[in-house]
């Protein structure tokens, strides 16, 4: 088709309105797939997200429509659906024109379909509302519409009302794309210039990317070279999604396509570089890529030692196809050899826990996560810290300064109090509140990234009944009176147990901790003090009494399967033990210091 019956889109939404399944109906009414050869969801891929369900990695599908006897190619750019993946969502809108705005019509507009649509804006899609969800009884599709003109400014008198589950709206979606998204700019004779929005590593072929042709032409064959990575390949092969690859001679501007070229990692070809052709290298590269910044850290070490080199293959594996993660090996007296690892966010962070666990069959421990603080030391040179336990003594410092965020809440305004409290418990200094509709809130505050981590969210959806949601960008560090909290076990420092908590909250946190590990650690032969430290000084103090007897001698003879169910008792009890000196510690008292009341 010529290029001006090409459009390139994509789905923003809220988790769970709707989008994969919308996805999948426009696939199956343009026949890009059969009914019968779709997965559950095709676009989401992944097992690990379908557990989830929710979207990690981007795709794409190109989709034939006929508009009367006029043949078009859609282009439909998947976009991840969670804040940690934020830099990719905005790469996949920069390879755009246009966009579907769902919101579903029973709940409205949420934070995150906020955040979405002002990145759509700025890369000026022209965004086209959809209502979804209109077979359900508690759907407002009027109401909503007008939520979405208050709060966003979009007009939606001409919004598609539609069911993505029964197929209703679905072909006035396609139309609307048709006469709605304009058409990509002819710049087929430029320099090559292509926007990587997504690429994944397959064993038998290297890095397979995902890309927009924005200016130029591409030729099977031809020597490209990566503008950020500064690598050269040949393009072996080149093609369309449709949705599965399809090899093609070339590909002109404003065109969607792959390509694969024996690229050994995704860090060579990440998402929003610029793939030009190497003999005749466009000028500049495409704006808005960025590295990848781990945000989040924790230590992974394996409970057997013999499995740490295991580790390390499978996390250099992994790395092939992620380019945002981030190891390097640490070991401790306590813990043995393991890795400092990094992460965007928590959700990043389970993401490769979880598969090192599955796909690698690894039994692990991981430390809680922290924050990369910035410490100011004497000689006034400035180190990052990512490992509570390296924090430079209070002699050693000048000052310590630690990542803020700002996070805008959005919730109905009967949970504007609760919001607020936990706000305060938080650290968190509040900027404003502004009421969007009668009924709900948006509450923006400033607050460290550090008291994010961890239960933050599932507080901020328990004390709004899961009404409330949220979006949360990174604004810089600040300098704040920040102390290490050390824990002792049995008279032994346990570096992964160590903490940074702010001052005033030191000894609120050293009491609710130790408690916490008395609970977690299972009592042993002999007494256990455990202990919370600041420097020299104890400032929490409890103890694990001695157990005696075996858990068996409660089981007077007879019954044997109370016996056995002891005995699994036990030995599910230890699946997770690290020995730390002579107490085993269970991974669940790592992560203590995230659930503290
Ligand atoms: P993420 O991938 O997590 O971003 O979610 P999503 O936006 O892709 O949502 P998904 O398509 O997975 O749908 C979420 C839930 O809503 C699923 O249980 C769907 O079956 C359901 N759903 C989607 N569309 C409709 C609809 O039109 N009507 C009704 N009743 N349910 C729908």
């Amino acid at each position: 088709v010529p290029i001006s019956n090409i459009r390139n889109f994509c789905i923003i939404a809220h988790i769970d309105h709707g989008k994969s399944t919308l996805a999948d109906k426009l696939l199956q009414l343009t026949g890009t797939v059969q009914t019968r050869d779709m997965k559950e969801q095709f676009l989401d891929n992944m097992d690990l997200e379908r557990e989830r369900g929710i979207t990690i990695k981007l795709q794409a599908a190109r989709m034939r429509y006929l508009l009367g006897n006029e043949p078009y190619c859609l282009n439909l750019i998947d976009t991840p659906g969670h804040v940690d993946f934020s830099y990719e969502v905005s790469r996949s809108l920069a390879a755009c024109e246009g966009a579907l705005l769902v919101v579903d019509a029973s709940q409205g507009v949420e934070a995150q379909t906020l955040a979405n649509v002002y990145l759509a804006l700025e890369n000026n899609l022209q965004i086209i509302p959809v209502l979804n969800k209109i077979d359900l009884p508690g759907a407002e599709p009027a109401r909503i519409a007008q939520e979405i003109e208050e709060i966003i400014g979009l007009d939606c008198s001409e919004a598609i009302h539609c069911s993505a589950k029964d197929g209703i709206g679905i072909t006035e979606i396609l139309t609307a794309i048709v006469k709605k998204v304009p058409p990509p700019q002819e710049n087929a004779d430029k320099p090559l210039r292509a926007l990587i929005f997504d690429s994944y590593y397959d064993s038998y072929r290297g890095v397979i990317v995902y890309f927009r042709i924005i200016d130029g032409t591409l030729k099977k064959g031809d020597k490209i070279y990566f503008m950020a990575s500064e690598k050269e390949y040949f393009a072996d092969e080149i093609g369309v999604l449709s949705p599965g690859q399809m090899p093609v001679g070339e590909l002109f501007a404003g065109e969607v396509g792959y390509l694969s070229a024996s690229i050994r990692s995704v860090a060579d070809a990440r998402v929003g570089d610029t793939i030009t052709h190497f003999g005749k290298k466009a000028h500049s590269s495409l704006p808005g890529y960025e590295e990848a910044t781990p945000m989040v850290f924790c230590g992974l070490f394996p409970i057997d030692a013999d499995q740490f080199p295991e580790l390390r293959d499978a996390l250099q594996k992994l790395q092939l196809n992620d380019a945002a993660l981030k190891f390097e090996p640490e070991s401790s007296s306590a813990m043995g050899f393991g890795f400092r690892c990094g992460f965007l966010g928590l959700l990043h962070m389970e993401i490769v826990q979880e598969r090192l666990e599955r796909e690698y069959n690894l039994n692990l421990i991981t430390t809680a996560p922290s924050v990369v603080y910035r410490v100011n030391r004497l000689n006034s040179d400035t180190i990052e810290c990512s490992n509570p336990s390296f924090l430079p003594e209070p002699g050693m410092r000048k000052s310590i300064e630690e990542p803020y965020v700002k996070i805008d809440l959005l919730t109905p305004k009967d949970y504007i109090g609760p919001l607020m409290e936990l706000g305060h418990e938080r650290r968190g200094l509040f900027k404003e509140m502004n009421y969007i509709t009668e009924n709900r809130a948006t509450i923006t505050y400033e607050l460290p990234l550090a008291e994010m981590v961890g239960d933050f969210f599932d507080q901020l959806k328990s004390r709004s009944k899961g009404y409330a949601s949220m979006e949360y960008n990174f604004i810089g560090y600040r300098e704040s009176d920040l102390v290490r909290l050390d824990i002792q076990i049995n008279g032994e420092p346990v570096e992964p147990l160590a903490t940074i908590v702010h001052r005033d909250k030191a000894y609120a946190v050293g009491r609710a901790l130790t408690q916490k590990l008395k609970e977690l650690i299972p009592r042993q032969m002999f007494k256990v003090p455990i202990q919370a430290c600041i420097g020299a000084k104890v400032i929490a103090s409890e103890a694990l009494s001695a157990i005696r007897k075996d858990v068996l001698s409660k089981c007077y003879g007879g019954d044997i399967t109370r016996k056995k169910k002891l005995l699994k008792k036990q030995a599910e009890g230890k699946k997770r033990m690290k020995a730390i000196g002579k107490v085993d510690v269970p991974q669940e008292a790592f992560m203590a210091v995230l659930r503290l009341e």
